[in-house]
């Protein structure tokens, strides 16, 4: 039985601060450790180089990033946690998807118009300063997700339309060679709160209001200092609501201790004082993450060899899976063509029957012609062996028993029931 495989990247393209810590980071060490789920977790570098041209900081966010991981409690003996650079197969599956992808439908991703948009707004060329790599990030995208047929993917609600995405190009492709991938699910979570920044607003590079996660205790306490109030002096209640320090606090405390900070702003608690409650509570969390953190980034080469061990794990997997895709989309062994062929002849000549089970439970069977076109599908059976028993009487008495069965089957449009007499005919024909 494969258990539910959950997936997300990470791309390095900058520091992590609380903001991701809480939103993403701390809920995904804790999914990690739920039985029953296999979880693959990746630096997106090859997503950065779209967004960064410094090679510098693209190392330095790949350590980074790694390090905060690890530190956060990630279990690399348990997840599969690697670097996506790492895995050749990922471009590999990324151009086999390129082929399948429909340009208009890149041309509708959200991040690519908005630049579009912006051009246009500004009066330049409508593609001035875009990338293809810009062009082309949710088809990586999707040849990250789709390489490990994974069925969940946590991501922030700015992702959605790429994973729907992901499954438009995995659908495309099972269509035209075969069901080789799992359409994967985007996995919002509605309970993880998104964090203020400094000024208020939701905190974000693009807003520089950030905290580093990691920042050294004294600047963590001055920074804390500088998150924006109203200007209510000691001794008057204040709001609770639309307080970005009591929502970094509340992401942070037990419930407890959300109620006494509450209590404490009713009585009009002074926001110096509220401001240390809040330092404390974070470094709390934060202080023993943040030696393990600092004695990885001294140690690089720690960090390099748990990302090559699980690059090594997941191409257990690539690997073995792009031979497959490979030979599905023809790029093959030109000495397999000759048993091939006499393979495919002699398979494909009839039509046939398949069974298959539907989401609702029911057992269905369909008769295809030898090319592969639906010819007749038939209703939900309640087991296995009904559906084998129609499909039985089906061969045997052809169209006879394709008057008595008709409530339970449908012709299929376009198809009318002579060619599917023909074929049931043709099948007879065979295996007498
Ligand atoms: N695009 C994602 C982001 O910016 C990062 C990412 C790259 C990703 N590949 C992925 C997320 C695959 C989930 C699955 O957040």
């Amino acid at each position: 039985m494969t258990s539910l495989r959950v997936l997300t990247g990470i791309t390095t393209s900058g520091t992590p601060h609380l903001g991701n810590y809480v939103g993403a980071i701390r809920p995904a060490v804790r999914a990690s450790l739920v039985p029953g789920s296999e979880s693959f977790y990746f630096l997106a570098d090859y997503h950065a180089l779209i967004k960064i041209d410094e090679p510098a900081r693209i190392q330095q966010s790949t350590l980074e990033i790694a390090a905060t991981w690890l530190a956060a409690g990630l279990d690399p003996e348990r997840v599969t946690f690697y670097r996506q650079s790492d895995i050749p197969e990922i471009p590999e599956l990324t151009w086999l998807l390129t082929c399948v992808t429909a340009k208009g439908m890149l041309n509708r991703a959200h991040a690519y118009k908005a630049s579009v948009d912006k051009n246009t707004a500004a009066d330049v060329d409508p593609d001035a300063d875009i990338s293809a790599g810009l062009f082309m990030y949710p088809v990586l995208m999707a040849a990250d997700i789709l390489m490990f047929n994974a069925h969940k993917v946590p991501v922030g609600r700015d992702q959605i339309q790429h994973i729907e995405m992901a499954r438009d190009i995995g659908q495309r492709f099972n269509h035209l060679y075969g069901e080789h991938f799992v359409l994967p699910e985007a996995a919002i979570e509605e309970s993880v709160a998104t964090l203020p920044g400094l000024d208020g607003r939701k905190m974000s590079k693009s807003y520089d209001n950030t905290i580093p996660l990691f920042a050294p205790r004294e600047q963590l306490r001055k920074l804390i200092a500088g998150i924006v109030t109203d200007s209510r002096a000691p001794g008057e209640p204040k709001d609770t609501e639309g307080s970005a320090l009591f929502q970094l606090y509340q992401a942070f405390a037990t419930a407890e201790e959300t109620e006494a900070l509450r209590a404490a702003y009713a009585k009009g608690i002074a926001w110096g004082d509220a401001k240390q409650m809040l330092f404390e509570r974070v470094d709390q969390e934060i202080a023993p993450m943040r030696a393990t953190y600092q004695a990885l980034i001294d140690n690089p080469g720690k960090i390099e060899d748990i990302l090559l061990a699980g690059a090594t794990k997941a191409r257990k997997l690539a690997t073995p899976f792009t031979a497959d895709l490979r030979r599905a989309v023809g790029l093959r062994d030109l000495r397999s063509q000759a048993k091939n062929k006499a393979a495919k002849v002699a398979k494909t000549a009839l039509p046939s029957f398949k069974q298959y089970r539907e989401a609702d439970g029911r057992f269905r069977f369909k008769l295809v012609d030898a090319q592969g076109r639906l010819l007749l599908q038939s209703a939900g059976f309640a087991s296995p062996k009904d559906a084998g028993q129609a499909i039985a009487q089906l061969q045997r008495d052809g169209a006879a028993a394709l008057l008595a069965l008709q409530p339970q089957l449908e012709n299929v449009e376009a198809v009318g029931p002579d060619e599917v007499i023909a074929a049931l005919e043709q099948l007879a024909a065979a295996s007498a």
